[in-house]
């Protein structure tokens, strides 16, 4: 095993390779990086560029918590996803970017001009008064310069914070204002489908509230007319030609500490108000390559198409900097896969020869409600290997998948992991793992899961479930969240001491193999999204007419959930379709188009305890379309509005 021999006492080799080439490997390598997690990481990292080494591999605890990685190491992960490239990969595709309209051209960015325009639009940034730890916020279309922004900012050291070009202005407002954000880069608008989406026009709407954002770098893409503010905006191109006109001076990578946060991307949780999940540079580094490389066993020259937006967590490790850390090829796609037509996703496959597809449930989902026809004349035959992610992907999702794309003959890498987790945890080895559909199966080297049960006590053996939980940190972890570490603590350390808390229910079935069953939290996953019940219920609570709500999911054949609201509105007489979509346009208004519900039924109250508290239990299963059964509805306030909500049902 591994390309070195030398081994350190520990038995472990110096270097690890990041690929496992078989199942007697991964049981090997998973054993030692258990018992020995330190030297099985050193070994890991070593395969990165430093600017100087870690004293110390990890000190943690949970209880704080705190946790650190590769202490006393220096290091620019931009260096690592472009500078070490240049040498050897310099003229070799980085990324791949498609189009939302397939008549216009697609763009190729080599290492070399993806490192230029990093490097230029980082002193673009230094231009504009951006300094080492400050937050930026980036609201972008899905365009190469998204990526360069991000990476830009990683370059000089400040602290990214991307948000997703669905969230409404309000949303933005909170993120910005969460974070003391003091700059903005965005575009005119962004195309998306037949969709134009103003976002310089959003973005005016939410900086009304953010005084501490003095300024707005704006890429033209749409050319949707937007009001630029003296002093305050500026142009990316003619900002990019002052720089041009300086010489393109280079810019040297900022020196940043192992624990330097590298980025904020915010995440529903049970509470109304959305995390600021905090990753930090090193640990996220090694991390996110490590598992890239490992998991969808990446070979040079690969065409890696991760579906998702880099406005979540699956598109900054693994469009951004799990595949660019790997010296890989990343396609970036505009739009979405029904435009102009459901067979999109295929025709960008057969146009760029990708040999990995890593894309989500629910978009298999809605591309097989269209049938096979589609793919008849589709040349698929470049795909070599194929991914899942976001939430659990039903059988008959996972045979449409590996019978009509995969032809039988590519593995299926279901990957279970989280915005917090900062990579892939639970999940095959391409052509390593035995894949079972419905399963992400085995955890990776690292990893550590352990099943409790509510009273947070270690479920063993197999056959079994119980609430998710790790026991041991791996570098990819959350840091803290935004601000608040307290809220850290609380929302994933206090539940169960001792352990980290996903929110995720899971069974271990006979073979040890893993099977995520879903959020056991308030929190909704709706078409991979994660949308907290209360967060919606605070929006829907917003519009005048509403007294109260209650919001849970039920399953969605496309989405695989969808959002059920029940709606206090006493006011008589009121028409009822008018009221919904404005209740609809409400929630639009104060997050995004992405949360709002998809069935709104007015009841004349909420199931609730004596102590007023709504029963969601019953609610949920109402929404399900369950009306017997319901359990114990003795200890209500009211037990006739069950009947009455019963009766209402949609
Ligand atoms: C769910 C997305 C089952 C899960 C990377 C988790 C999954 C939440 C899977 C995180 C999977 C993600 N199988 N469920 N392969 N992948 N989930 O933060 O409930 O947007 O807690 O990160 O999605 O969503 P997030």
């Amino acid at each position: 095993m591994g390309i070195n021999c030398n081994l350190t006492a520990a038995n472990i080799p110096i270097i690890m390779n990041l690929k496992i080439s078989s199942f007697e490997e991964y049981k090997q390598v998973y054993q030692q990086s258990v018992e020995q997690p330190e030297e099985f990481w050193n070994g890991i990292a070593e395969n990165f560029q430093w600017r100087k080494k870690w004293e110390k591999t990890l000190e943690w605890n949970f209880k704080e918590p705190k946790i650190e990685w590769f202490k006393g190491a220096k290091l620019n992960i931009t260096e690592n996803c472009l500078d070490r490239h240049l040498d050897t990969l310099g003229n070799k595709t980085a990324i791949i970017w498609e189009p939302n309209d397939p008549n216009e051209d697609h763009r190729i960015l080599t290492y070399k001009q993806l490192h230029d325009k990093v490097c230029q639009f980082a002193n673009v940034l230094k231009n504009n008064n951006a300094q080492k730890g400050d937050r930026i916020c980036i609201y972008m279309p899905m365009v190469p310069e998204l990526a360069i922004a991000v990476l830009a900012c990683a370059r000089i050291g400040a602290i990214h914070s991307v948000v997703f070009g669905g969230f409404s202005a309000q949303s933005i407002a909170d993120r910005i204002q969460d974070a003391s954000c003091k700059l903005v880069i965005t575009a005119d608008g962004g195309f998306r489908g037949a969709k134009n989406i103003p976002l310089k026009s959003i973005i005016d709407d939410a900086l009304v509230q953010c005084p501490t954002v003095d300024k707005v770098i704006v890429l033209t893409r749409t050319r949707t007319p937007v009001a630029m503010i003296k002093g305050r905006d500026v142009w990316w191109e003619d900002e990019v030609k002052k720089v041009e006109t300086q010489g393109n001076i280079p810019c040297p990578a900022e020196e940043m500490d192992a624990e330097d946060e590298l980025f904020i991307l915010y995440t529903s949780g049970s509470t109304g108000k959305p995390k600021g999940v905090v990753h930090t540079c090193a640990g996220y580094m090694v991390y996110t390559g490590y598992t890239f490389a490992n998991v969808f066993q990446y070979e040079p020259g690969e065409v890696f198409f991760c579906t998702a937006d880099i406005g979540w967590i699956t598109g900054h490790s693994y469009i951004v900097y799990g595949p660019l850390s790997q010296g890989a090829t990343a396609l970036m796609f505009e739009g979405i896969p029904t435009y102009p037509n459901p067979g999109r996703f295929w025709d960008i496959v057969e146009k760029h020869r990708v040999n990995i597809l890593y894309t989500a449930p629910t978009a298999i989902r809605s591309l097989m409600s269209f049938g096979t026809d589609l793919l008849k004349d589709k040349d698929l035959s470049s795909i070599k290997k194929l991914g899942s992610v976001g939430e659990p992907i039903n059988e008959e999702a996972w045979h449409w998948f590996d019978e009509n794309i995969g032809h039988k003959k590519c593995p299926i890498v279901d990957t279970w992991w989280q915005t917090e987790t900062g990579g892939l945890m639970i999940s095959p080895i391409a052509n390593v793992t035995k894949t079972k559909p419905g399963y992400a199966t085995l955890p990776l080297p690292g990893v550590q899961p352990v099943l409790v049960d509510e009273t947070g006590k270690e479920i063993e053996g197999n056959g079994v479930s119980g609430n998710l939980c790790i026991k041991f940190p791996w570098p990819g972890m959350i840091r803290t969240t935004y601000g608040d570490h307290e809220r850290c603590r609380t929302a994933y350390f206090a539940t169960y001491p001792g352990l980290y808390f996903t929110g995720d229910g899971c069974l271990r079935d006979d073979d040890g193999y893993y099977r995520i069953t879903g959020r056991v939290d308030d929190v909704l996953n709706v078409s991979g999204h994660r949308i907290g019940t209360a967060e919606v219920e605070n929006a829907i609570n917003m519009h005048s007419s509403v007294v109260e709500s209650a919001v849970v999911g039920y399953p969605h054949d496309i989405k695989g959930q969808g959002v059920y609201a029940f709606v206090v509105c006493p006011e008589k007489h009121i028409n009822e379709e008018l009221t919904r979509s404005d209740i609809a346009m409400t929630v639009a208004r104060i997050i995004g188009a992405i949360a709002k519900p998809d069935k709104i039924q007015f009841v004349t109250g909420l199931p609730k305890t004596r102590s007023g508290k709504i029963m969601r239990r019953i609610l949920r299963k109402i929404a399900e379309g369950e009306t017997s059964n319901l359990g114990d509805t003795s200890t209500l306030l009211d037990p006739a509005i069950v009947d009455e909500i019963k009766a209402g049902a949609l």
